[in-house]
């Protein structure tokens, strides 16, 4: 069968850096409560006018082009994971098609908030796996500023802005994804999400007063079905496969808490020490926290390498995938 092999990275975080301290002077919290109940210590936020999610990821497709040395009208399929996309329609894969001039391509927008960039690879791979197409590119990524509220502090101090891309091609051997848990449940819909702006409630000057076209959170709930979930489904496809804990080179898990990732690596049987994080310079960046793990850590990896990636988020949605890393990393160390 042939293997979706992911051949190329690239990333993107605007430059401006949000400090725990400058989030003080705006709610009534402090750098302590933060790092310690999220490991957060700064976030990057979007604040150019005029720049939207696809500026962000015109800037990591086209990173990853220059790395694997293709141009953009080699792509034939361009997936973003993304619940910020720069309008509500058309798509940001649409958009981000035209800016880059990925003519042969087309794409579209997944939806499903922090579980984006896995739902988005799991789907990505099968146009490979079919023998359909050679050149998928997978997103995730979000503009997670543009939808909270910088006077409610049980969510701005959580979040920031930025993401990441995947190439996806035809594995010459046996790496690449192997394996995908993939879940959903409605149910959870009213506890992390946005409440206004859809066809539910469409804007109006009482949704705009009320706020509500803002991130709403019940933390604590969010936070006990994050750490069963994301560890069950991660132990579970580890007996699924007959994966040791020594078998596992890395674990990516989502960056939401640091707490959920610890639980999550626990679960596995892993050390912490095989656990990626970045979310001390990134925050919760959404679907774009995987990639940028991907981004930052790449120089790390090597062919062959099992990688265990983990997200949960609103929805509920929340899942697991098993990749085979397929080429050596340390050439494109940052
Ligand atoms: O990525 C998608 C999925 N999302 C997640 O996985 C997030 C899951 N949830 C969490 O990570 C955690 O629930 C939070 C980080 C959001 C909150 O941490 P917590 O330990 O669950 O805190 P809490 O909501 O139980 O609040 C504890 C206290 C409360 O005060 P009282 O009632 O004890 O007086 C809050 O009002 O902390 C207070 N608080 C804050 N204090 C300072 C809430 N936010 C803040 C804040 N600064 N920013």
């Amino acid at each position: 069968m042939i293997k979706a092999a992911i051949t190329a990275v690239g990333g993107y975080v605007p430059d401006f850096v949000m400090t725990n301290d400058e989030l003080a002077k705006l709610v009534d919290t402090n750098d302590e409560w933060i790092t310690s109940r999220t490991g957060i210590k700064e976030r990057r936020i979007l604040r150019e006018p005029g720049k939207a999610t696809s500026d962000m990821i015109v800037m990591a497709v086209e990173e990853l082009l220059r790395k694997r040395g293709i141009g953009a009208e080699e792509i034939d399929l361009l997936i973003v994971g993304t619940i910020t996309g720069d309008l509500i329609f058309p798509s940001a894969a649409n958009i981000v098609c035209d800016k880059i001039g990925a003519k042969n391509a087309w794409g579209y927008d997944l939806a499903a908030a922090c579980s984006g960039f896995i739902f988005a690879l799991a789907t990505g791979s099968q146009f490979i796996e079919t023998g359909r197409y050679k050149k998928v590119v997978v997103v995730g990524v979000d503009k997670m500023s543009t939808i909270l509220n910088y006077e409610d502090r049980t969510t701005c101090v959580i979040f920031g802005d930025g993401g990441g891309a995947v190439l996806l091609e035809p594995s010459e051997d046996d790496c690449g994804i192997q394996d995908f848990i993939l879940k959903s449940d409605g149910s959870g819909r009213n506890y992390l999400y946005q409440p206004a702006g859809g066809s539910l409630m469409p804007p109006t000057h009482e949704t705009i007063d009320k706020k509500l076209h803002y991130v709403q959170q019940e933390g604590q709930t969010v936070f006990k079905h994050a750490v069963v979930n994301m560890a069950e489904v991660s132990a579970e496809i580890m007996s699924k496969n007959n994966l040791q804990s020594s078998d596992i080179t890395w674990l990516l898990p989502h960056q939401a808490n640091k707490r959920i990732c610890e639980a999550t690596a626990n679960r596995m049987g892993l050390s912490t020490d095989k656990m990626l994080m970045n979310i001390q310079r990134y925050g919760n960046t959404t679907a774009g926290t995987i990639p940028l793990l991907l981004w930052d850590y790449e120089k790390l990896f090597k062919k062959g390498d099992n990688i265990i990636i983990s997200a949960f988020g609103g929805g509920f949605t929340w899942g697991t995938v098993w990749v085979k890393w397929a080429y050596d990393g340390s050439q494109y160390g940052k």
